[in-house]
């Protein structure tokens, strides 16, 4: 049971259930593996804060792009995520890089509720960003929330995929994703070797 908000009873653990059925319908292990986590901390007792957010302008647009129920749990969380910068910790994305990239880990070694062996958060690219190409060693989905991009990988090539569409990139497949007009906002869940010390990003660029 969620404390201390009672204007916004439950709202994180509503939007965890949700992302665990999302996460649920890859049907891969590791997207069942950070499912169940999902369901494990949607069930314990959450203690809410409102913190605060300065990316919460630039998320805006993407967040109330997202129908449903699923938007309504994503608008009412956000003030209560811890969302920052994709600086994956030790600099290895530069800042005028990282700030356009915002990001949270809900659950994961990083994350606002722990599991040692998954990872699992949302994230934004803002437009015209080209991030990649990129590896590390844990395998990774996107789920596609609003907006679209052009994503490329070593093994599927170029796909411009939007809404509703998942991403999937195997352990240590280089990939890379680009925006034009539209920011995209999706759900990531990592799996495997879930560190950071293998991570690196090879090229970036800026419009
Ligand atoms: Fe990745």
């Amino acid at each position: 049971m969620i404390q201390g908000n009672s204007d916004l009873p439950h709202s994180l653990s509503l939007l965890f259930q949700y992302l665990a059925s999302i996460t649920k319908s890859e049907g891969r292990a590791g997207g069942d593996r950070v499912s169940a986590a999902l369901e494990r901390h949607a069930a314990s007792e959450i203690e809410l804060h409102r913190l605060e957010n300065p990316f919460a302008e630039i998320l805006a647009p993407s967040l109330s792009l997202v129908g449903g129920d699923l938007g309504d749990y994503l608008r009412l969380a956000a003030p209560y995520i811890h969302w920052y910068g994709s600086d994956l910790s030790e600099n290895r994305i530069p800042k005028s890089v990282a700030d356009r990239m915002p990001m949270c880990e809900l659950i994961g070694p990083d994350g606002m509720f722990f599991e040692a062996d998954v990872r699992v958060g949302l994230w934004q690219q803002t437009a015209h960003l080209t991030y990649g190409p990129r590896r590390h060693a844990a395998e990774e989905t996107f789920f596609i929330l609003s907006g679209e991009a052009e994503w490329w990988n070593e093994d599927d090539g170029h796909q411009r995929l939007g809404a509703g569409r998942q991403v999937f990139h195997r352990s240590n497949v280089l990939h890379t994703t680009i925006t034009a007009e539209s920011p995209l906002f999706a759900i990531w869940r990592w799996s495997g070797d879930v560190g950071f010390q293998t991570y690196e990003l090879t090229k970036y660029k800026l419009d």
